[in-house]
């Protein structure tokens, strides 16, 4: 007993090692898809594919069909893509669709039921990355997701216990399927879910029956007869973008990120270069410091996130002004060496790209909510994926499709649903973000990668909503800043600002009990919490090119390679 549990708690601690090929996911059994589909033959998008139907199956409260994400990819040859598979509204949505008559919110109307659910984009999304770079069949990449769900897979006590969800247990085809009607699932036995097979399956067979067939009518026809507003022609209408990547650099590394309508990536590079002005290295890691100083960073670019950033196609981002060094260096100065910036006193400095739209916008508050998982892979040719897809909240809007056997999204409460009232993730935003007919929501996801001397170094993500960019942005750090392995640095103890609630957010455990005196005194409210987030990543070693996976050990994951 205590050998095998020095062994796992040593498999947490080191990264996985391997030659060719890597795959980071939160399930086991996803992680392994992926790497069986590259020895077979695929490359690293079949194997994101493969890996991501998968989840939909065997972690049901975040992978899906019923959702949408974000897939970044850099092919071998330094080509960038990236694809936005994020759920767009319904044409029927408007600003105010979540108000009652007196304007107040009605609660938990953007969060539960069907209609929170916005246009799902995961299937458009995962399939056309297969058709445009994947080598193998979809048939042959879908095949073990359907395996998966016909023939059923061990719960683990982590996913036995998510099924007790109390809120899913309002719908009757949720809980049916994943409460066995009130006799609870426990850990080991087998889960067979053959609605969602056939599902898959038909997708398999046809990919456009999702949006233009069969598929979509039942889907619409579930959806309206629930109250919600999806139609066949939104299904119809929906469309998968390619958009370009957010790129910068850090201390000479190169970082490429997801663009709006993810405030991920821009966030992340405004961060980084704030920080570039500091020696971290020097400071050490986690030292009161460095933790002030990543703070000030991170409180500054969730300012900006929340006045500038929507979906583009509805308001225009001013990206490249956000992640000019210019501007960070501008921001560096309003930082004072050891106390904090309380958040309702700080301005924006002057910086004449900037100061026009300024004006004209106001931050608001809104909210965001919790699961979402991210997947990395690289293959023996060094191509690399990075792909973080989410329902929003934990199972979704707990809505299951009848017949069909998938959850769906409550991704509409990503929109800035009132001004003035925070989102499931405190989460303050502005009025670019409010509710459109087939906008997309303002998303914190941030799939990333990361280039030394122009070769394939870091690939990496995580859910958690706002503290997905803290999440990525400490990862990196730890990597070039702190000297630490990957697996060192997504294990490091996680801390979290952004903006307002003006506290900062510590986990529990792992930070020296002498340094949290230190920032409470130097103006900060701290709030420790458990863990949060699920970073998935690889690092490739500069010296001989092996992948080292690190899955995150808060929830259960596993990186498998050969
Ligand atoms: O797109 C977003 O930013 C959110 N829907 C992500 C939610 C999330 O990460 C929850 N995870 N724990």
């Amino acid at each position: 007993m205590l050998f095998s549990a020095c062994l796992a708690s040593a498999e947490g601690m080191r990264p996985v090692h391997a030659r060719r090929a890597m795959v980071a996911t939160v399930h086991e059994l996803a992680s392994q898809t992926g790497a069986d589909t590259m020895r077979a033959g695929g490359n690293a998008v079949d194997a994101a594919v493969a890996a991501g139907f998968a989840l939909a199956v065997v972690h049901p409260a975040a992978g899906n069909l019923g959702g949408g994400g974000f897939l970044l990819l850099r092919l071998a040859n330094g080509e960038v893509h990236f694809l936005d598979f994020r759920e767009k509204a319904p044409a029927k949505a408007s600003a105010g669709m979540y108000l009652d008559a007196k304007g107040n919110v009605i609660p938990q109307a953007s969060q539960i039921g069907y209609r929170a659910v916005a246009v799902p984009g995961s299937v458009a999304g995962l399939v056309e990355a297969q058709r445009r770079w994947g080598k193998l069949a979809l048939k042959q990449v879908m095949e073990p997701a359907i395996r998966l769900a016909r023939d059923g897979f061990a719960l683990r006590y982590a996913d036995a216990h998510a099924l007790r969800d109390e809120l899913l247990a309002q719908f009757a085809e949720s809980k049916r399927i994943f409460q066995r009607n009130g006799n609870y699932y426990e850990q080991g036995e087998i889960f067979r879910q053959p609605e969602l097979a056939r599902t898959l399956e038909r997708i398999a067979q046809d990919p456009d029956d999702f949006y233009h067939g069969a598929l979509a009518r039942e889907l619409a026809a579930a959806i309206q007869q629930g109250g919600g507003l999806i139609s066949t022609d939104d299904l119809a209408n929906y469309k998968v973008v390619e958009r370009r990547a957010v790129r910068g650099t850090y201390r000479g590394y190169q970082v490429i990120s997801a663009p709006p309508p993810s405030s991920g990536g821009v966030a992340l590079l405004e961060t980084l270069n704030i920080l570039e002005g500091y020696d971290l290295h020097a400071l050490g890691s986690r030292s009161a410091k460095s933790i002030h100083l990543t703070v000030e960073s991170f409180r500054r670019a969730f300012f900006d996130r929340a006045e500038f950033m929507s979906d583009p196609d509805f308001t225009p981002v001013p990206v490249a002004q956000l992640i000019d060094k210019q501007f960070a260096a501008r921001w560096r100065e309003s930082i004072d060496p050891v106390r904090a910036t309380p958040s309702d006193s700080l301005k924006r400095p002057k910086f004449e790209a900037l100061d026009q739209l300024a004006s004209t916008r106001a931050p608001m508050a809104v909210r965001e909510g919790g699961n979402t998982t991210h997947l990395s892979v690289v293959d023996p040719q060094g191509n690399a994926v990075a792909m973080t897809t989410t329902l929003n909240d934990s199972f979704g809007s707990r809505v299951t499709v009848p017949g069909l056997g998938f959850l769906l999204n409550d991704e509409m409460d990503d929109f800035t649903v009132k001004p003035g009232v925070a989102n499931l993730y405190g989460l303050i935003q502005s009025a670019a973000n409010a509710i459109a007919p087939n906008k997309r929501p303002l998303s914190s996801m941030t799939p990333a990668i990361v280039l030394k001397d122009e070769r394939l170094f870091l690939v990496l993500g995580s859910p958690g909503g706002a503290t997905i960019i803290s999440t990525v942005a400490n990862i990196i750090m730890g990597v070039i800043d702190f000297g630490l392995d990957i697996q060192q640095a997504v294990n490091a103890p996680r801390f979290h600002q952004q903006w307002v609630p003006d506290e900062l957010r510590l986990e529990k455990f792992g930070f020296s009990p002498d340094t949290l005196p230190l920032l409470s005194n130097g103006g900060y409210e701290l709030k420790q919490t458990g863990y949060w987030g699920d970073a998935e990543c690889i690092a490739v070693d500069p010296r001989t090119g092996d992948r080292l996976g690190a899955s995150d050990g808060r929830n259960g994951g596993r990186a498998i390679g050969f």
